[in-house]
């Protein structure tokens, strides 16, 4: 089972920042789950749709451009990062998987990672773009179709993995509350890895790995380590 550092190893660290990232690239997870928002003119590594809970500034991410989000400070003197930073920063080291949240301009996104890819500075093959945003999936799948997507859902409607297959994703991304042994087996039969989230206790990530599902979101990489090592 694989274990993907949730927002980077955010347990310790505060979310999505350089911090929580090179924490989990020195626990060599197997990946990196990083939040995408468009601001005003790029595309930034944040959660919320508002600057206000992560950083010291106020008001709409989509409203603010790089260049003011990039003085702001995102706990323990951390900045955000815009994309083309966080692909720098992880380069080939790890998967990284992308969850836009409210994104547009998909086209230069497209780019941004088509360029990154031409330079070497990531590989095709460590990238998963997740969202519950199935439009976007769709969409990116047609444009980029190279690139691994990951349909994440917060509950299972019953033919769920049956869309997620037509959707031509990699990869289904569910609330780990909703997993069970039937759902497991249709995706997998399906030919699609199954991932939860967000894992963080010993019970919690002992069930997921009987439950057979092949990765895991945690806050706590390092701690979700120790115990499958056991
Ligand atoms: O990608 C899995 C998980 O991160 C989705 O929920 O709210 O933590 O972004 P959220
Ligand atoms: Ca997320």
């Amino acid at each position: 089972m694989q274990i993907f550092a949730h927002r980077g190893a955010s347990g310790n660290y505060p979310e999505n920042t350089t911090l929580a990232i090179t924490a989990a690239l020195q626990a060599q997870v197997d990946g990196i789950e990083l939040d995408v928002q468009s601001c005003a003119d790029d595309f930034v590594i944040i959660h919320d749709s508002w600057l206000d809970r992560t950083t010291n500034g106020q008001g709409r991410v989509v409203d603010t451009p790089f260049s003011e989000i990039n003085t702001l400070d995102a706990g323990d003197g951390q900045k955000v990062l815009n994309l083309q930073q966080v692909l720098e920063l992880i380069n080939t080291q790890t998967q990284i998987n992308l969850e836009l949240k409210h994104t547009f301009g998909l086209d230069k996104l497209v780019s941004t990672l088509e360029k990154n890819v031409a330079e070497g500075i990531i590989e095709r093959e460590q990238l998963l773009i997740s969202s519950f945003d199935h439009h976007q999936l769709k969409w990116l799948k047609q444009n980029l179709p190279w690139v691994k997507i990951g349909a994440l859902t917060a509950s299972i409607p019953l033919n769920y993995a049956y869309f997620a297959e037509n959707l031509h994703a990699y990869s289904v991304h569910l609330d780990k509350n909703f997993i069970n042994h039937e759902f497991v087996a249709d995706a997998k039969q399906r030919g699609l890895k199954v991932m939860t989230y967000t894992v963080d206790k010993q019970q919690e990530i002992e069930e997921m790995q009987r439950l057979g599902v092949d990765g895991i979101f945690s806050n706590f990489p390092c701690y979700a380590k120790m115990i499958l090592s056991r």
